[in-house]
């Protein structure tokens, strides 16, 4: 079993900024990640159909013999990870936007969450805003578009810092300190927020912190790989050659 494979999914190419974190802190771990193509992107679905899909995604990874999985994606955790933790044996990892780390971090008192409308509409998500809602003035931005663009892998054109603009500086002008990248489709993008929001702005995603919290997981139920150079195999419902396009560009960049 410990040999068995992690998996990690996502709408689309957003789940790498995790799966490169997991690489980079278990390395010895045989890593298999499933990019939702064909469906992508998951931010403007219901609830019921992101449900669907990561039940689709789940069997296909089980099938293959996963021993955890990874929903390297936000909408897909908001969505759907108490259904698949009930319904499935093995233990799911899921994503949740930067908001504690940034509650500590704010100095102004006021942060800002850049993710999916379905992502923010989730009622997992009101949750995590009630229990910050008094120490901080939080502002939510839904940001259609962002997704395709990286999508594509176009993470610094005129047209996307243009649309990025339009997100990012609302929250600018209303005094946060902090930005919360609630997509793992955004740490592509960090580079042209940083632009747009100035040194003076933090920016956090939870990459880092899916990684461990994956290698704790494994250590407890003692499934961690012991021996073994890792490696990924990558699979798509959509056009798995143009996706590696992408993904091979963005696996390159620095975050
Ligand atoms: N990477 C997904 C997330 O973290 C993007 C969702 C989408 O496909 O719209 O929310």
């Amino acid at each position: 079993m410990n040999a068995a494979p992690i998996g990690v999914f996502d709408s689309g190419v957003g789940g790498l900024s995790v799966l490169r974190e997991i690489r980079r802190t278990i390395p010895a771990e045989r890593l298999i990640y499933f990019a939702d193509s064909g469906h992508c992107p998951y931010g403007g679905k219901p609830q019921a159909e992101i449900q669907a899909r990561s039940m689709v995604i789940t069997e296909n990874l089980l099938a293959s013999g996963a021993k955890l999985i990874v929903v390297a994606c936000n909408t897909a955790t908001i969505a759907a990870v108490e259904h698949l933790r009930a319904t499935y044996p093995v233990p799911f990892i899921g994503m949740e936007p930067a908001v504690k780390p940034a509650v500590a971090a704010t100095r102004s008192g006021v942060i800002g969450v850049l993710a999916t409308g379905a992502a923010l509409g989730g009622q997992k998500f009101h949750h995590l805003m009630r229990q910050h809602a008094r120490e901080v003035r939080m502002i939510t931005q839904p940001c259609p578009g962002l997704v395709e663009h990286v999508e594509r892998g176009d993470i610094d054109s005129a047209e996307l810092r243009a649309l990025l603009r339009g997100y990012v500086q609302p929250l600018l002008d209303a005094g946060a300190d902090v930005l919360v990248l609630g997509c793992t489709h955004y740490p592509f993008l960090r580079a042209v927020i940083a632009d747009i929001a100035g040194p003076q702005v933090q920016l956090l995603d939870t990459g880092a912190a899916v990684a461990r919290q994956t290698q704790r997981v494994l250590e407890r139920e003692g499934l961690l790989a012991e021996v073994g150079g890792g490696g990924v195999e990558w699979r798509s419902s959509g056009d798995l050659t143009a996706v590696q396009a992408v993904i091979d560009l963005l696996w390159t960049i620095g975050l």
